[in-house]
């Protein structure tokens, strides 16, 4: 598990450096990232050494007459990406403003956009400054956002005042961080098979017939589920993306080679998550040459494919299958439609020719039917939030459906 630690500017940056100890007793790697002001109070020498890690204190590389360079410019992205919790300890007022409003300056606060890791933020500061509506009032927001905030201590303060803004003890921020990886590891145990992106059915040895999926999804599911703690099998169609961090890849062209991958795999899966966007056709004849042009219309036959999630549901026991549906009218009743043809457990449909849906897009705006009668329509969402509520949908969906009855009076 990787902890990435933002020490900002506050008197309390020294109690970080105990807190990095503490974490990797506890079996964390700890990357530090400090903010100009938290280098002000203690030096990013202290965090190399206790870390064993690189500090990272600037977003372009170093300010005091180091080269700014491409690596420097794009690592916050990097950084994200292994990052499993961001914890800031200390959180000045400064940097929960920050956070609140998206304003990206430095390196950390570009980090925090740039991550999708839990967050939790132990704040320290002036009591004053802790009660001021402005602090509280992103403290909510960040609250609602889903960030865990450990609240300040009561005490003698630095500045010499009393009252809450002391940094939480290690104790406190060490049972947080515990917790949150906890509830965020609730898919631990389970095999799940996900399907992403397009499909292509080769005409000849260069043309071929596919469709706009960039495999975004069903990466985002992919990922949300392996940090869920899941291990994942992400069979996937030709796409320009990176395999997320501990997931099982299997890449396929044609659907039939992506009903065989599927069909191997299925059996061991506990859920599975067809998001890819399967051609529904192919050619019926494959050339092995180049079709030549001539001077008049040319017909294609196509025949039906296999419908890989009808297929697979047929016989799928207690495992919950997932399918997506992409419309561009009528989206409840095709997805109802689908939910009972196709025998899944869950549709996820959406609109791809509403504003911020659809294909290569970043965010999604999907409707979720599920067996039991439920629609659950999200709001406009990035594809890895879209990502979660669809796990969420679906850990409500079994325990509803294959629970005992005890488990269901105390979850519905
Ligand atoms: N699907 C599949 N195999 C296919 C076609 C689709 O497994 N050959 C799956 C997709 O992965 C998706 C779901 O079925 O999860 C819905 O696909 P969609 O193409 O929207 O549905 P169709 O049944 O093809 O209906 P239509 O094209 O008429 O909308």
């Amino acid at each position: 598990m990787r902890i990435t630690l933002g020490v900002t500017g506050g008197v309390a940056a020294y109690k970080a450096a105990e807190l990095v100890r503490r974490l990797q007793q506890e079996g964390f790697s700890v990357q530090v990232v400090m903010t100009r002001g938290a280098c002000e109070f203690v030096t990013p020498l202290t965090f190399a050494a206790l870390s064993g890690q690189k500090v990272i204190t600037e977003l372009f590389g170093d300010s005091s007459g180091g080269e700014a360079n491409l690596e420097s410019a794009i690592e916050h992205i990097a950084v994200a990406q292994r990052t499993d919790l961001l914890l800031i300890a200390p959180a000045t007022a400064d940097i929960i403003a920050k956070f609140a409003r998206g304003i990206a300056d430095d390196f950390l606060t570009t980090l925090y956009l740039a991550s999708t890791a839990p967050v939790v933020v132990a704040p320290a500061m002036n009591v004053n400054m802790w009660n001021h509506a402005a602090t509280q009032e992103n403290v909510e927001m960040l609250r609602a956002r889903g960030v865990k905030i450990i609240e300040p201590a009561e005490g003698y303060l630095a500045c010499g005042m009393t009252g809450p803004g002391r940094l939480a003890g290690q104790e406190d921020i060490l049972a947080a961080v515990h917790e949150v990886f906890k509830a965020q590891r609730d898919l631990e145990g389970e095999t799940i098979l996900v399907s992403a992106g397009p499909t292509c059915e080769d005409l000849d040895p260069v043309r071929y017939i596919s469709n706009r999926s960039s495999g975004k999804m069903g990466y985002a599911v992919a990922e949300a589920a392996a940090r869920r703690g899941a291990k994942v099998v992400l069979i996937s169609g030709p796409v320009n993306m990176e395999t997320p961090a501990g997931v099982e890849r299997i890449d396929v062209r044609s659907a039939e080679e992506m009903h065989r991958a599927v069909a191997e795999r299925f059996p061991a899966a506990s859920i599975a998550i067809l998001a890819a966007a399967v051609a529904d056709y192919r050619p019926v004849e494959r050339r092995g040459e180049k079709i030549r042009k001539a001077n008049a219309p040319l017909t294609i036959s196509l025949e039906p494919t296999t419908d890989i999630l009808a297929e697979v549901a047929k016989n799928k026991g207690r495992k919950i299958v997932v399918g997506f549906a992409a419309e561009t009218d009528h989206v409840a009743e095709n997805a109802r439609k689908k939910l009972s043809s196709k025998n899944a457990d869950l549709i996820v449909a959406n609109d791809v020719t509403a504003e911020g849906a659809g294909f290569d897009q970043y965010t999604n705006v999907v409707t979720l039917f599920s067996r039991d009668g439920r629609d659950l329509a999200l709001p406009k969402l990035p594809k890895s939030e879209v990502a979660q509520r669809i796990l969420d949908e679906i850990l409500r969906l079994r325990t509803l459906l294959y629970a005992p009855a005890a488990a269901r009076h105390s979850n519905v």
